[in-house]
């Protein structure tokens, strides 16, 4: 693959169109990409052309718009490969169902999807289609796929779908995929740093089959592990129990209760530049987890005790020199006093602040974060996007805050 951070100058795109409603869309991405200085280059799918045409792209780009593998107009005759050499990356934006199971399988029947297979830069794809197409279980695994061959999915959103159905599968707003687009090129803002980081619920047994534990479902902080490796960073994910896909190029570390996130955070704590505490850890565990399943009794009440676990965070951010610190306060009210007492008390340089019963289990976020220096807070978005902004943010303070990368 090609370092994006190699090339210099103005960052061009190449934007795949496939065959979907959305594809209305794409014309308003070009112009919102346009504005953050993203010079675009359109390359259409048959199936795209019956639903927008390439005039349309054509006159937004201002550059010539491709649909033909046999097209003469590249000099040597071998646009299924020219055409991506100069991007810094390629974006498909609407990804179909079909789309993205041809990549998967690196099927190469067009001028788009064979682009995509001879690229030597990153793809990143927005999927838009039918929320019953998106909830298939083949599409799901494309998906999973598709991210574990390093591609960067973003989206999609639930909604309104253009069907007259609602629910997931409408594709980012051009607005917000021009951003997720334009920080993915950005600087490796990470690059060199080493994050050790916490997500998802932990478990504590009660007895052979039952446990404590909480909704978490760990989709913030695997954003979170996704974004800093895209900013370039070397990520150690301590993950509780979650059905996701490991984010591609992170030493993933499965454990189940507080005591072994603990244990594994202490093992790696040492060479860790950043520290970020996303896993809703539980507070406390049964104090004598029975070996076999507890049985139904006469008795009116079962007594389990409870005793707490470690403070996981609270325990890194109080080493002689500990890595930059970042926390997360879920709250269901008074969000910012309790985030900013947690932040002090934890003694951590950032506190991010998310209302519990807005965020838990959900695709998007609305965080605060809290600083030294105040609260930034920022908008409703896609984890994915949350995440990237937590990142720069992160990147911004450490350059104030902490020792560099040796
Ligand atoms: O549970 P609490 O609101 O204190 O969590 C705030 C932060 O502390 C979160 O970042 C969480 O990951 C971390 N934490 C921890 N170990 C605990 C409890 C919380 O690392 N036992």
């Amino acid at each position: 693959m090609t370092d994006i951070q190699g090339k210099t100058g103005r960052k061009k795109i190449l934007l795949g169109i496939t065959g979907g409603v959305a594809a209305y869309k794409a014309a308003e991405l070009v112009r919102r990409l346009g504005d953050r200085g993203i010079e675009v280059h359109v390359v259409m799918t048959e199936a795209a052309c019956g639903f927008i045409t390439p005039a349309t792209l054509q006159a937004l780009s201002g550059h010539p718009v491709y649909t033909d593998m046999w097209d003469g107009r590249i000099a040597n005759g071998m646009p299924h490969i020219e055409l991506s050499r100069d991007k810094d990356a390629i974006v498909v934006a609407p990804a179909t169902a079909d789309f993205i199971a041809k990549c998967v399988h690196g099927l190469a029947d067009d001028l788009l999807s064979t682009l995509c297979l001879a690229r030597d830069c990153p793809l990143i794809v927005a999927p838009a289609m039918n929320r019953q197409m998106w909830e298939h279980p083949a599409t799901q695994r494309n998906v999973a796929q598709l991210r574990r061959d390093g591609v960067t999915v973003l989206g999609p959103d639930s909604g309104d779908q253009a069907c007259g159905e609602t629910g997931m599968g409408r594709m980012l707003e051009a607005v917000e995929l021009a951003e997720a687009v334009s920080a993915f090129l950005e600087p490796k803002i990470l690059k060199g740093r080493r994050v050790l980081m916490t997500a998802g619920p932990t478990f504590e047994p009660i007895d052979a089959v039952r446990g404590i534990t909480n909704r978490s479902s760990g989709k913030m902080g695997y954003a979170i592990a996704r974004a800093a490796i895209a900013a370039g960073a070397e990520v150690t994910l301590v993950s509780g129990p979650v059905s996701l896909a490991a984010p591609v190029g992170a030493v993933v570390l499965p454990v189940q209760t507080a005591n072994e996130m603990f244990e594994a955070v202490k093992k790696h704590v040492a060479k860790a530049d950043i520290f970020i505490g996303v896993a809703a850890v539980a507070d406390y565990r049964s104090a004598a987890p029975r070996r076999h399943k507890i049985k139904k009794t006469e008795e009116e009440q079962l007594r389990i005790d409870l005793v707490p676990n470690p403070d996981i965070l609270g325990w890194v951010a109080s080493r002689p020199k500990p890595p930059f610190c970042v926390g997360f306060a879920a709250e269901s009210r008074n969000l910012d006093a309790y985030a900013d007492d947690k932040r002090r008390r934890k003694k951590v340089k950032l506190m991010i602040a998310n209302l519990a019963q807005d965020a838990i289990g959900a695709d998007d976020n609305e965080v605060s974060l809290l600083d030294d220096r105040g609260t930034h807070r920022l908008p409703r978005a896609p984890k994915d996007l949350v995440a990237q902004q937590i990142v720069s943010h992160i990147s911004g303070l450490l350059g104030r805050n902490t020792r560099k990368p040796g």
